[in-house]
């Protein structure tokens, strides 16, 4: 077992931004400093992840503070869980990249939601771990629902032009209110993908090389 702890890197930014397409260029930059990384996702693949994916593509119903509530308890089981949570891997030198975490559920759900109640909700994962970096890759909320659209992607209910808008201008605003706690670094995704990916690389290959 590797005695240097792995890294935790997660990726935000409105639905269709880009963060699966990053994702799995930045892991092939890693992997090529033969360095073991594993990509997750929130919501994550386990029993309250599954759940919560039946309220994003409208399958069941529920009101936001149980989805908030849900997201956090999900945040939770994908950090601790014994068999592949997060704080395992990272003590076992594993390197996490991360499709969405905290900054998500402040983003998204204080659209309907109290920020502080949400913030109160997360507070156990932020005493947990605190990401390395966060990368927030910003694009216009109608150049997402363009990109979604042709990607054929099934639209889920935060899909909207509205709640994208509205949801993208929070986000912004949570970087400039947290930015003396959290490392976030603002990517800017209106490039193609190649330029954007080695874009990243320079700004965290600190942590991998
Ligand atoms: P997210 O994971 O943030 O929802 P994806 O990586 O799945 O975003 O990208 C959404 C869609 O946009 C996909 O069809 C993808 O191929 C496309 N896409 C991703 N990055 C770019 C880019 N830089 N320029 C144009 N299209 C992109
Ligand atoms: P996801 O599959 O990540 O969408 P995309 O790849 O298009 O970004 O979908 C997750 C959805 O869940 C997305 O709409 C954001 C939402 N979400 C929250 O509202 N709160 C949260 O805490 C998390 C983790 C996700």
């Amino acid at each position: 077992m590797s005695t240097k702890k792995g890294s935790f890197i997660v990726f935000e930014g409105i639905d269709g931004s880009g963060k699966s397409t990053q994702i799995s260029l930045l892991k092939e930059h890693i992997e090529e400093h033969s360095i073991n990384c594993i990509t997750t996702m929130e919501p994550s693949n386990g029993p309250i992840g599954v759940l919560l994916r039946q309220f994003l593509s409208g399958r069941i119903k529920g009101d936001e503070a149980t989805l908030t509530a849900l997201f956090a308890a999900d945040r939770l089981d994908h950090l601790n869980n014994p068999q592949n949570g997060i704080c395992k891997l990272i003590d076992d030198g594993i390197s996490i990249l991360s499709d969405r975490y905290v900054l998500s559920n402040y983003a998204y759900q204080s659209v309907s939601v109290p920020l502080e109640w949400i913030m109160k909700c997360n507070e156990m994962a932020n005493e947990t771990i605190k990401p390395d970096c966060h990368l927030f890759i910003d694009v216009s909320p109608e150049t997402a629902i363009e990109r979604m659209a042709k990607g054929r992607h099934q639209t889920d209910i935060y899909e909207t032009l509205d709640r994208l808008t509205d949801v993208r201008e929070r986000y912004l605003d949570l970087i400039h209110r947290l930015d003396d706690v959290e490392n976030f670094v603002i990517i800017d995704g209106n490039r193609s993908p190649k330029e954007i990916s080695d874009d990243i690389w320079a700004k965290v290959c600190h942590y991998y090389v």
